[in-house]
């Protein structure tokens, strides 16, 4: 019998060349290169187009990727009128799910449930993957005017994904300060190797469904609180402690409870998550843009990890992606409820290089048990029981 480790920690589930994690060291890489140059010098939809073809893309290739995805914005107003009618107040997690799994229904791909040539088809991947990408964003901001009971903002052809997504968002001109930083967080959440959503995208695509299947698969899966869900958890901490003098206290508590601190700790990372600092100094920098005008929660946040390194280090415990994401987030003025929706518009990103690298060399996911039940039993009528 084969060992049985919990949360397969350690586990391989796969081989992959999209990414990697050097969990000592701290180093994050996409296709070998290092997450903070792609963050310096990339944007979103150059680093998408790395992670799905594996090569830094030429001038025109990109130009290209961005056209593709600038005419896959709009989503046909059939989705439109399916969101209007779900409950205003349910979570944008749930929604998103709802409407990527739509999306199937609307613009069918049904070829992958049943031919294995057609997926091996790379146009039909692309083009799937770009109409993906493209109206997840989309239909991340229009839930958020829809929700509101307002119409949604259209999509514009003349933006980057940043800065569109802000401007529907918002139906403002994207500022460039901020739009810049949105892209850099794009960029950290678009991949991190075998997580628990890619780990679904495996399985799910390992069965040949559509790749809306797949998606809408891996939303839910990224929505729970000890994943993509944490930072919408940080913020609500970081405002329960309410300043940087009561962080003491609260931390001591939950620990005596034995309750996570939230956005602190990672299955891959022993050391500060390299995300986290390029995060950290993001925020130092809008910072200093803004002339030291410093939100309360900033730092709130720094105490807090201060005090999680004094406690928590001797663990490998440090603070991960998601403990800076939010603060960043709520400075552009998008609520909580929305932070792992962005989460999940980045992420889709990888969870679609690793579908196509899946179906590339597919065999269906069929993992064995440890079957710990009862010995073969006799049934006993209902009455002589
Ligand atoms: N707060 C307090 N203690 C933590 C902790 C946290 N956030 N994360 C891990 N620990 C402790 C565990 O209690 C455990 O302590 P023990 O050895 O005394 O029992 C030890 O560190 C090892 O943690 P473990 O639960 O085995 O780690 P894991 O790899 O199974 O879980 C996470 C990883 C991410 C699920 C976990 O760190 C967590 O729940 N973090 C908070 C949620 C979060 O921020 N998720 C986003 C991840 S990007």
């Amino acid at each position: 019998m084969s060992e049985y480790l919990p949360g397969l920690a350690g586990v391989p589930a796969t081989k992959s060349n999209i990414s990697d994690i050097d969990g000592q060291k701290g180093i994050l890489t996409y296709r070998g290169f290092p997450l903070e140059q792609l963050a310096e010098h990339s944007s979103f939809e150059e680093t998408t187009l790395l992670l799905l073809d594996g090569e830094l893309p030429s001038a025109t290739s990109l130009a290209d990727f961005d056209m593709q995805l600038k005419k896959n914005r709009v989503v046909k107003y059939h989705i439109r009128e399916l969101m209007k009618n779900l409950p205003s107040r349910g979570h944008p997690m749930e929604m998103l799910q709802t409407a990527v799994a739509s999306l199937g229904m609307f613009y069918p791909g049904k070829e992958c449930l049943t031919g294995e040539d057609f997926c091996e088809n790379l146009n039909y991947v692309h083009d799937m993957t770009v109409k993906i990408i493209a109206r997840m964003a989309t239909i991340v901001t229009m839930w958020q005017h829809l929700r509101n009971g307002y119409e949604p903002v259209n999509p514009r052809k003349d933006l980057s994904y940043a800065e569109n997504f802000l401007y529907m968002l918002t139906g403002k001109e994207p500022d460039p300060l901020l739009a810049k930083i949105l892209d850099v967080c794009l960029i950290l959440h678009a991949e991190h190797t075998i997580n628990a959503s890619t780990f679904s995208v495996l399985v799910t695509a390992s069965t040949l469904a559509s790749p809306y299947s797949v998606v809408a698969g891996a939303i839910g899966t990224l929505s729970g609180p000890l994943h993509g869900g944490a930072n919408q958890k940080v913020i609500e901490m970081l405002h329960a402690i309410g300043s940087p003098d009561k962080a003491e206290e609260y931390i001591s508590n939950r620990l005596k409870n034995k309750e996570v601190i939230w956005g602190m700790g990672h299955r891959e990372y022993k050391t500060k998550d390299p995300r986290a600092k390029i995060l950290q100094k993001l925020f130092r920098n809008l910072i200093e843009k803004r002339g030291g005008n410093i939100n309360p929660l900033f730092e709130i946040a720094l105490e807090v990890e201060r005090i999680c390194e004094e406690r928590l280090a001797s663990k490998g415990v440090y603070a991960n992606v998601d403990f800076y994401s939010g603060i960043l987030y709520a400075e552009m003025g998008i609520p909580a409820d929305q932070f792992t929706t962005i989460f999940a518009v980045a992420r889709s990103a990888g969870w679609l290089a690793h579908w196509r690298e899946q179906l590339a060399d597919n065999r269906i996911f069929r993992p064995t048990q440890v079957y710990i039940g009862s010995g073969i039993r006799t049934y006993t009528p209902i009455d002589q029981r």
